[in-house]
């Protein structure tokens, strides 16, 4: 009678064929299996064989603040360049306000003189009995803006001292000839256009323009 333990130790012998021995008729054949043994630790890390891929370190870490710095001037010594490209080109020149502008009707002025446009035009408006003109306020001495003084009719230049009649005819003092006066004429409306661009002088001892057409405006 076979005990349990001959029957385990039969069925292991019959499990594991040995060389040599008859593998019976009708039995597939099976063949032995290696057993798998864990590798040493020493095995795992064997150094690589010569084709194996190197990886390269990374780059050190790129000074972004620098970058931005150089950047920046190279784009502000551009912007530089042109725009004194672009300067050389445009003209130098000074704008000045129009020398033309109205002043308003004849009606608008009493006879004598009027001082209202003398800061913002240098010239005053002068009315007489048959005509209107416009004296531009600058002494033929040097240059100095005069004062009107109405209570003594007259003009005074607070510089040198020349003195005007109230038409700007000089009678004191160093100036050498009247006051010039202003271009005017009538627009489609009838009001006063002045032009400063445009005067006419009465020299000494030379023709007086004071007469011409454009240098007054009959009544
Ligand atoms: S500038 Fe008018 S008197 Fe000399």
């Amino acid at each position: 009678m076979d005990s349990p333990l001959n029957t385990e130790l039969s069925a292991n012998s019959a499990s594991t064929s040995q060389p040599g021995d008859t593998i019976p008729a009708g039995e597939p054949s099976r063949a032995p299996t290696p057993a798998k043994t864990p590798l040493p630790p020493a095995a795992k890390a064997a150094p690589r064989s010569v084709g194996a891929v190197v990886e390269s370190t990374p780059d050190a870490p790129v000074n972004k603040m620098r970058r931005r710095i150089v950047w920046a001037s190279i784009v502000g010594f551009l912007t530089t360049c042109f725009l004194m490209f672009l300067r050389f080109f445009l003209p130098r020149s000074i704008l000045e306000p129009s020398s033309k502008f109205s002043v308003g009707f004849p009606s608008d002025y009493a006879l004598g003189v009027d001082t209202k446009w003398q800061q913002q035009y240098r010239i005053w408006v002068d009315k007489t009995s048959d005509r209107i003109f416009v004296i531009y306020a600058r002494c033929t001495h040097l240059g100095c803006t005069p004062d009107w003084k109405a209570s003594e009719n007259k003009f005074k230049c607070p510089c040198h001292g020349s003195g005007y009649d109230s038409e700007a005819i000089n009678f004191e003092g160093p100036a050498p000839r009247p006051m010039d006066r202003a271009h005017v004429e009538l627009d489609a409306e009838g009001q006063i256009v002045v032009d400063i661009g445009k005067l006419y002088k009465w020299p000494k001892g030379d023709r007086n323009e004071f007469n011409d057409p454009g240098a007054y405006i009959p009544l």
